[in-house]
């Protein structure tokens, strides 16, 4: 902090969910504000045993102190939004920004049943096609949306104002470094770039308004639909390990592989990260799970940090050791 962007660095679902809430309830930023793709993320957190899952809202929406804002960069699903904003009590703290892109009912149909959405394996929620339409000049945007009248707001203009104050601002990211339409595993890719650059483009910041570029990594990768997965295991060996997890917006199974060294190696070139967080590291070292002290790690999965810090030369600041947002590791007050 005071302004933070916080990105995925593999497909997305790496846990951003999980470390944004985090950051959210620890650091008590004045604004958090999306940037990303669309409903086509599903962010999860979990607090005292209950898990919260977020499509449109930032995961921020965890610690009740801070507006909610959304940038122009973003495609809403109104519907999506709206039902969000009710199940968290959070009309009185939203913001979107009036040029926030629209999905409407036919952007659904044309995902679903598009052959080259299937092809790709999109999620389904309308985002392609609704960036194709914006990218067409013919897209809705919230301000033409009756019902999001009360919720329309300068964006850029309250953020950045914030920064000039001198507040903290979490800018939060959505999907991952190789899902991008620029950098990524293309055609295999979702509609736009979501590398931090991007992000920031997104919610109305420029690239010397940025303090701090957190990446964040799974301790093991995993994407679903459709493109390459190097050292993809098959689903049994996935199952064994504890790596086949289920995705959230689409209920469909993701494929999973090891640790990508080379991939996390770009990931931090290409959105100039300055921290990484690992999350899920009591996956792959169950005796980790719960522990927020870093010594009190294996000498195994210090090892597994270590070399990733060796590699990368970037700071491993965040570890997830477990489901709950408080099960972390938080080792940022070491390199003050
Ligand atoms: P779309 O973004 O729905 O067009 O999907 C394009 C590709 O990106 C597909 O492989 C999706 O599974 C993937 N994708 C999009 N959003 C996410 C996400 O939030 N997490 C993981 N994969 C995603
Ligand atoms: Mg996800």
């Amino acid at each position: 902090m005071p302004s933070t962007v916080v990105v995925g660095g593999f497909f997305g679902d790496e846990g951003k969910g999980k470390i944004i809430a985090y950051l959210a309830l620890n650091d008590k930023p004045s604004i958090a504000v999306r940037g990303g793709v669309g409903p086509n993320a599903g962010h999860t957190f979990t607090i005292d045993g209950r898990a919260y899952k977020v499509r449109m809202l930032p995961s921020a929406v965890a610690y009740k102190g801070c507006r909610l804002m959304i940038g122009a960069g973003v495609l809403i699903d109104p519907d999506v939004l709206l039902n969000e904003i009710r199940e968290f009590d959070a009309f009185n703290r939203v913001v979107i920004d009036p040029q926030v892109g629209i999905i409407e009912q036919r952007h659904k149909e044309m995902d679903k049943v598009g052959e080259h959405s299937k092809v790709i394996g999109t999620t389904g929620s309308g985002s392609g096609p609704a960036n194709s339409d914006r990218a067409s000049r013919i897209l809705r945007l919230a301000k033409d949306i009756d019902a999001l009248r009360s919720l329309i707001g300068d964006v850029p203009a309250l953020v950045n104002d914030a920064l000039d104050r001198g507040a903290n601002v979490l800018i939060e990211g959505t999907q991952g470094t190789f899902l991008s339409l620029y950098h990524g595993t293309y055609p295999f890719v979702t509609s736009k770039d979501v590398t931090a650059s991007a992000i920031c483009s997104d919610v109305g910041i420029g690239p010397k308004r940025v303090d701090d570029v957190l990446v964040v990594f799974k301790a093991y990768v995993t994407r679903v639909g459709s493109g390459i997965l190097e050292g993809e295991l098959d689903r049994e060996e996935a199952k064994k390990r504890g790596w086949l997890e289920v995705a959230t917006v689409t209920g469909r199974e993701r494929r999973a592989a090891p640790f990508n060294m080379k991939l996390a190696k770009r990931a931090v070139m290409l959105n100039s990260a300055t921290q990484i967080a690992v999350t899920k590291l009591d996956v792959l070292f169950p005796e980790c799970k719960h522990v927020r002290v870093y010594e009190q790690l294996s000498s195994d999965a210090r090892r597994f940090i270590e070399q990733i810090e060796d590699e990368l030369r970037v700071d491993v600041t965040l570890i997830g050791t477990g489901e709950e947002v408080y099960d972390m590791i938080d080792r940022r007050s070491d390199r003050d």
